[in-house]
């Protein structure tokens, strides 16, 4: 069997290029004579490889000088630990919620263990998670710390199309299954985390964006939880995750080679709309989301029949398609189409949609 297409919500499908360019210079990185899993994170061809990397990042993503880029390790999980333990200065000070999904639920659960005041300002658990609240029916409140969203609901398949208006309090955004798929304005956020394993490379690094007024506010954290100290040390408290940092340098210098985000955006735009309306155009299809919420990186679908679903996930396999079984809490399918997944992985996926609609219809 070659390659499939993998619609895996993530570790997710890398680049091709990326992967090739990888194993080239697997035994002997560009004339070190070693791999770079064998390179100390001191030596100079390592310190080329994280300072790219963090170049490419503010070049592609426009970072202006007074944030700071932190590849740090703990998965995004962590973050939902580290950005209160960082950012309120009070055990007792306030910090607002967007509830959107599973992983805003968990970001809230692991905050309330730092401070007993975290609030919802708005949810949309009462329809599923089907939507984003708009910005009037936010209830910020005015001495919060920060105000946490998640711009991307990996699960359930929704996704912000406008920055929340926070009247100057820190926006904090958990962007892990949408950072890269279009261009931000960063300058509208206190602090960005996501994990690599969608849109940036492998698991095992972790991205962090903060505006640098936002280091420091505590002391006394350990100091592989401490922004401050983290960024004082480029990143390099101690060993890196190496390999992952490289290979998010490759997938980086591969979004520059597609002409950058704007370009992705582009792409991902087309993908997510082609595969919308083949949902919405069959009976035999449904999508759980409200058109104007609805992710262009994680597409939940269900089948009218839940009985054909373990059939559907059978020959799509067969046909080259994989991972595309939906979380337990939605159910049916979710097909993830992030950056690195081709226009052609999407057209064969609809193909086959329509195809075994017209046979099990
Ligand atoms: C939106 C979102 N946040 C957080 C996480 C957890 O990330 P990690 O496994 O890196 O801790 C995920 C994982 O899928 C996610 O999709």
């Amino acid at each position: 069997m070659g390659r499939v297409y993998n619609f895996s919500a993530g570790p997710a499908v890398l680049p091709e290029a990326v992967l090739e360019r990888a194993r080239d210079e697997m035994l002997d990185y560009r004339g070190s004579g070693m791999s770079v899993m064998e390179m100390s994170h001191r030596s100079k061809d390592y310190l080329a490889i994280i300072a790219g990397a963090e170049r490419r990042l503010r070049e592609l993503m426009g970072i202006p000088a007074n944030y700071k880029v932190l590849f740090l390790q703990g998965g995004a999980t962590l973050q939902f630990s580290m950005v209160p333990m960082n950012l309120l200065t009070r055990p007792d000070q306030v910090a607002d919620y967007i509830l959107t999904g599973q992983w805003a639920k968990k970001a809230m659960a692991e905050a309330r263990k730092v401070t007993s005041n975290i609030r919802v300002a708005a949810s949309s658990a009462e329809v599923n998670f089907s939507r984003i609240p708009r910005q009037e029916e936010l209830q910020l409140s005015p001495e919060a710390a920060y105000v946490h969203i998640t711009s991307n609901n990996t699960i359930f398949g929704t996704e912000y199309f406008y920055v929340p208006d926070t009247n100057g309090i820190p926006l904090v955004a958990d962007m892990s299954s949408n950072i890269m798929s279009r261009p931000i304005d960063v300058t509208r956020y206190g602090l960005i985390y996501a994990g690599a394993q969608k849109n940036l490379g492998p698991s095992g690094v972790t991205l962090v964006i903060v505006r640098e007024d936002l280091l420091g506010r505590n002391a006394g954290l350990h100091s592989m939880l401490d922004y401050r100290v983290l960024a004082e040390n480029d990143s390099m408290l101690n060993t890196p995750p190496t390999y992952a940092i490289y290979i998010l340098g490759l997938v980086l210098e591969w979004v520059a080679e597609q002409g950058g985000v704007a370009a992705l955006e582009g792409v991902n735009k087309r993908k997510a709309e082609r595969l919308y309306a083949a949902i919405d155009a069959a009976d035999f299809y449904n999508c759980p989301t409200e058109v104007t919420s609805r992710s262009r990186m994680n597409v939940p679908f269900t089948l009218k029949n839940d009985a054909l679903n373990d059939i559907f996930l059978a020959e799509a396999k067969k046909a080259g398609l994989v991972t595309l079984k939906g979380h337990r809490s939605v159910g049916g399918m979710r097909a993830s189409i992030y950056n690195a997944m081709p226009e052609a992985g999407v057209d064969a996926l609809i193909a086959f949609m329509q195809a075994f609609a017209a046979r099990h219809g």
